[in-house]
This record gives C-alpha cells, structure tokens and sequence, in this order.
C-alpha cells in the first residue's frame, strides 16, 4: 500500500489495502452509475482528466472497459504497449511513473510481476489501479461483487469459488473477506492462493466476520450456494503448464452433475472461458449463468474507482 489520504489510499492495488467502507461506498456509487448509465444520462466527473493504460498482457473487457468509463466521465485514456515504454530497457519502472505523473491524472498497469505494480505506485504521484496481476484482480472482485450485490445481500450469500486459486480468486478472497459474507474455496490443495494472501485475508475476516471455507471437495464448496464461480485453470502466463493442469483441475470443473447439488445457484465467471475445460457451454450459456452481467459490471465498477481515485489527484 503507498500513501493513504485520510484513511483513502493513493492506489487500487489490493483491495486488503481498503477499509470496508471506502470499497463499500465504491460498490453503492457503481450501482449508481449503473442506474445512470441505463437512464442514458451523462455523468462528467472525470473532464479534462487522462488515463495511461500499460498492458503487458492481452485484455479484452479491463482495456475496454477503463477506456470507455474514462471516455463517459468526460476524460480520456491512453493505451501504452510495453514495447513502446520499455520498461527495464528504455528506462526504469520509477522513472516511467515519474513521468507519467507530471502528464495523466492516472494509470492503470496490467503486468505479469505483482511487484512492478507496487514499484509504479511508489514512484507515481497519481494513482496507480493493479488492472491485473500474476497475484490479484482487484477491479474484477469489485464487479464480481456489484454483480452478487445486485441480486443479494452479500452478508447472507455463500459464494463458492472452484479451481484454480488464481489472481481472481485471491481477490474475491480479500473482497468478502473486507466486507464480511461467506466463500468456500475449492481447489487443490497446491493451488490455494499463496500463504500471504491467506494470511492477511484471515486477519480482515476476523475483524468483518466473514466466513471462509477451504475444501478439495466441489460438492462441499457448492452443496446450497447462492452463487458458484470459476475461472480458466490456467491464467496468462502459464500456458506451458496447460496439459498438466488440465488433468490435476479436471475434477474441479462447472458441469450439470456439479451444479445439481446446487440447483438455486446463480454462475460467475471472469472471462474470457477455457469452455470445455473449467465450465461447460451449457453451464457457461444456460438460464443460470449472469457471466455477461459481470463482464457489463466491469464498466460500472471501474468508473466507480476511477472517480474514487482520480478525483483526488
Ligand atoms: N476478466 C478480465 O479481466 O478480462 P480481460 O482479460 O479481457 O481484461
Ligand atoms: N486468471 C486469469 C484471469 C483473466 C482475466 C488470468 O490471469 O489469465
């Protein structure tokens, strides 16, 4: 976590760097501009203010969905390829930050080190959003949570998570863990997110008395949840792994077998689907599924971030 703000960090790196009621007024202010955007009224926060956006991975939904937000707040985004920056070739992470400050009122990095998140935020004077990292994906957790808020109280959920404990499970972790509610993870026990992420999530669920469930078993994470989520069993990144992951996670996949043991559940996924590995196409296009619900969420959400933080710089 860099510089707080009156309790108000400077970045969106974790959300376990958030109090409850700072991301709580996030989500209320998504929902906001989600009515807003639906009315068809126009919403000029952000005028005159410029997003840099730094991709070293591919995106589909965080690359359009900031770029459009920053566009319907009456700002503007910049997408920079690493190839053009050339950070740690061209010049040093700090300096990029330095520079980008004295320019933009933000950045947003999607990058394979969490660590080089951190390094920007830390050089940066403006705000610095994680749009994805190998550890976390804090922008998703808040749509995945603007999502389930939208058809329930979060603290009378049970959310189940099965697969692989990636950056996205990681963040819905310390998301329900901040703000109270019930997950049950279930993943190989090689593959739980790492023991720092655990730690630190278990401090937040005492403090806001989540509840949080770690099984191998799918049928224990999903016998009665209100919602079930997965994600690809293997991330950007990992793609040499592929073959073996996909026998070690077989067991975890959404199909109709699995779901039968929770027949009211609502399905999540982050997108983009591996179909036929984590999810099925009929799970992933049937009647349950709210998938393109939350990839819409990403929208609101992250225009309810970038007002938090890029009315502040
Ligand atoms: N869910 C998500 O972050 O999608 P992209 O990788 O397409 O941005
Ligand atoms: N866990 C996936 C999420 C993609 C949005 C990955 O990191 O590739």
């Amino acid at each position: 976590m860099t510089a707080a703000r009156d309790g108000h960090p400077k970045d969106f790196l974790s959300l376990a760097d958030w109090s409850a009621d700072r991301l709580a007024a996030i989500l209320a202010r998504a929902h906001e501009l989600k009515r807003l955007h639906h009315r068809g009224e126009t919403v000029q926060t952000l005028c005159g203010r410029t997003l840099a956006m730094y991709f070293e991975k591919p995106s589909l939904r965080t690359h359009v969905t900031f770029e459009a937000g920053m566009t319907q707040l009456g700002g503007h985004a910049i997408l920079l390829r690493p190839d053009q920056v050339g950070i740690g070739t061209r010049e040093t992470a700090a300096d990029v930050a330095r520079n980008l400050s004295r320019w933009v009122h933000g950045i947003v990095a999607r990058t394979y080190d969490h660590a080089l998140v951190e390094e920007l935020a830390a050089a940066a004077s403006v705000p610095v959003i994680n749009g994805l990292t190998d550890l976390l994906h804090p922008c998703q957790a808040m749509a995945d949570l603007q999502t389930i808020t939208e058809r329930a109280e979060l603290s009378k959920s049970a959310v189940a998570y099965v697969g692989d404990g990636n950056n996205v499970a990681s963040s819905l972790l310390n998301a329900i863990s901040v703000l109270g509610g019930e997950l049950r993870l279930a993943t190989p026990a090689t593959h739980r997110p790492p023991p720092s992420v655990r730690k630190r999530a278990a401090e937040l669920a005492a403090r806001s008395g989540a509840r949080v469930l770690w099984t191998e078993d799918p049928v224990e994470a999903v016998r009665g949840a209100h919602f079930v989520y997965t994600d690809v069993w293997t991330s950007m990144g990992q793609e040499d792994e592929s073959e073996q992951r996909r026998a070690l996670f077989e067991p975890f996949q959404l199909n109709a077998r699995l779901l039968a043991h929770a027949p009211d559940a609502k399905i999540l996924h982050c997108l983009p689907a591996h179909r036929g590995e984590e999810i099925t196409d009929d799970v992933l296009d049937g009647p349950r599924s709210i998938v393109f619900d939350q990839a819409e969420n990403r929208l609101h959400a992250q225009k309810a971030i970038l007002e938090a933080l890029l009315t502040q710089a």
